[in-house]
């Protein structure tokens, strides 16, 4: 089965190199000494003054929406990643979802002002797909509202916009290095943030809140990074470019081979880009659904991320009450239904990407 990404692993031996320095140290977990020089690394790769290595993508948003201490509404997109819509409930907060940009597939800025009553206290924005949010326009916003601005930039490794790198929009941005990811940790994640103070409560807040042997100083959590999983991402940082530059060309080929009049594309805003997925849009979503299958039937598994949109998960029928569901979310229900994420990953034959192409101009023309 090809599948819509695979894993790819540094060679054995780099990572036994890593290996050989903890054994010799046993220093495995607890602020160890690769995970903070991976935390150095990032810093400096992805232009960013801190960088908190945590466990994974989803503690990131959980610590970040907790060291806000925010109440009530907070907006967001229906279109992510369960883990976005989850951590907001977490927190005991009310998702409110506003529709995305039909283009851009992120939060369209017009509708997330529309959605702002007395009860909001913060927008959670996603660069969906790695593609930056129109960042300007939620910014202003959020100032002229007294709103906090979070992004959950789990798929934006790396990416710039208007050549700025996108985590430095906002107050806090939160990072996965899920092993689909393009740079990956096995599990992990990282939290952005230049304010001084926030930085050092989310140190205390991954560790339990221990500031020193006899102070617990907040109630925080185990959202630490261990030294196995630094060591899985030091040596993916020295393949991440040579990645990304293969996962460029597999998704302009296929941009440039998609030719049926039935496809979209996402527009893509960013002034350096991931290509982390390969979106693809049908308008006529039974077309879409017939092409799912046909490439099922060949051993072929793209991914419909994201349908459902996380705003029609079974759970919210049996509690309404947590969701301000007073929207029109007609662009988000458009593009959910009408994507498929087809495979690309670095070590991916193009005859394959061919055979998929090929495929997908024959169904979705044939009438
Ligand atoms: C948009 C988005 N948010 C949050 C997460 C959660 O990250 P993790 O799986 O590392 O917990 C992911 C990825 O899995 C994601 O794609």
């Amino acid at each position: 089965m090809i599948n819509v990404t695979k894993t790819e692993l540094p060679p054995l031996e780099k990572y036994i190199e890593y290996l050989q320095t903890i054994w010799s140290s046993s220093w495995i977990t607890n602020d160890g000494p690769l995970v903070q020089l991976l935390e150095q690394r990032l810093q400096e790769h992805l232009g960013v003054e801190h960088l908190i290595a945590v466990a994974n993508g989803t503690m990131a948003l959980h610590c970040a929406l907790k060291v806000l201490r925010l109440k009530g509404e907070v907006i967001t997109t229906p279109f992510t990643f369960a883990a976005t819509t989850n951590a907001i409930l977490w927190e005991n907060l009310v998702p409110v979802f506003a529709d995305i940009d039909s283009e851009t597939f992120n939060l369209d800025p017009d509708d997330v002002e529309r959605n702002i009553t007395d009860k909001t206290s913060a927008i959670l924005a996603v660069h969906i797909y790695g593609n930056p949010c129109y960042t300007e326009q939620l910014q202003e916003i959020a100032d002229t509202h007294h709103l906090r601005l979070i992004y959950d930039a789990a798929q934006a490794f790396g990416v710039e916009y208007k050549n700025r790198p996108v985590l430095n929009n906002g107050e806090i941005s939160t990072l996965s290095f899920h092993a689909t990811k393009v740079y990956h940790t096995a599990e992990g994640g990282a939290i952005v943030s230049d304010d001084d103070q926030i930085v050092e409560e989310l140190k205390l807040m991954r560790d339990h809140g221990i500031k020193s042997e006899q102070e617990v100083t907040i109630p925080g959590t185990n959202a630490k990074m261990n030294e196995l999983q630094a060591a899985m991402g030091l040596c993916n940082l020295e393949s991440i470019e040579k990645h990304v530059e293969r996962k460029k060309k597999i998704y302009e080929h296929y941009k440039k081979r998609l030719n049926s009049t039935e496809v979209r594309f996402q527009k893509i805003v960013a002034s350096k880009y991931n290509y982390s997925y390969m979106p693809l849009c049908c308008e006529n979503s039974e077309k879409k659904e017939r092409l799912l299958l046909e490439l099922l039937k060949i051993g072929i598994k793209p991914r419909q991320y994201f349908y459902p949109l996380t705003v029609n998960y079974a759970y919210f029928n049996h509690n309404r009450d947590h969701v301000a569901d007073r929207n029109n979310l007609k662009n988000a229900i458009d593009v959910s239904r009408q994507v498929l994420c087809l495979p690309s990953y670095p070590s991916l034959d193009m005859k394959i990407i061919d055979t998929i192409i090929d495929l997908a101009n024959s169904v979705l023309e044939d009438t």
